[in-house]
């Protein structure tokens, strides 16, 4: 299997920072099993959240890849999620955690709440994301919802089954007031079949 670690490694765009914001997405929406500062809903512009990256460990096998949810670029579109300030050390096992495909990317994010300015109530800063772009082998890309949903359904992997994570995903979207069409397209596809 392909693995971003010791590339990850290499990519330390907050070198020198006492603490980082990183915005989660995905899983780390719903399951922040590492120690984190403070934590506020956020979002970041020109993405879109899809379920276009194959799992193969934790969320399905390699025989019988799940999907997670990966970012793909999309001018005006708005993706929501959960930001974490967190210091260097958590980095680390994340990269473990994430090394099929995933590559640390510095992101401008937006602070819903009262984070900042008093009059807009939000403001900016440089985050980071995770991100498994379409060059990596991982990569399984856009099919149509139906055949993501039966995927999904069927997948299983170490960490849990595959429909867990994407109802997961969908409840602490909508908990959040922050649903996703796509997301939830899919958890609906996913419990009707
Ligand atoms: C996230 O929840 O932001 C996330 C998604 C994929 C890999 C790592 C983190």
């Amino acid at each position: 299997m392909f693995d971003t670690t010791a590339l990850n490694q290499q990519r330390n765009f907050f070198d020198g920072h006492a603490d980082i914001w990183l915005f989660g997405y995905g899983s780390l929406i719903w399951k922040a099993d590492f120690a984190y500062l403070e934590r506020q809903p956020a979002f970041i512009t020109g993405w879109a959240r899809r379920f276009w990256q194959g799992s193969h460990d934790h969320r399905g096998t390699p025989d019988a890849p799940g999907r997670v949810a990966t970012l793909i670029r999309a001018q005006g579109e708005v993706c929501h999620g959960m930001a974490y300030r967190i210091t260097p050390d958590v980095l680390a096992p994340l990269d473990v955690r994430e090394k099929n495909g995933y590559l640390r990317e510095k992101v401008p994010l937006t602070f819903l709440g009262q984070r900042g300015d008093t009059q807009s109530e939000k403001a900016t800063t440089e985050g980071l994301i995770y991100l498994a772009t379409e060059d990596n082998p991982a990569f399984l890309g856009e099919a149509p919802l139906v055949d993501i949903a039966r995927q999904i359904a069927h997948a299983h992997g170490p960490s849990g089954s595959n429909k867990a994570y994407l109802l997961n995903l969908a409840q602490a979207l909508r908990e959040l007031g922050s649903e996703d069409a796509h997301i939830t397209a899919l958890a609906e596809q996913v419990r009707s079949l």
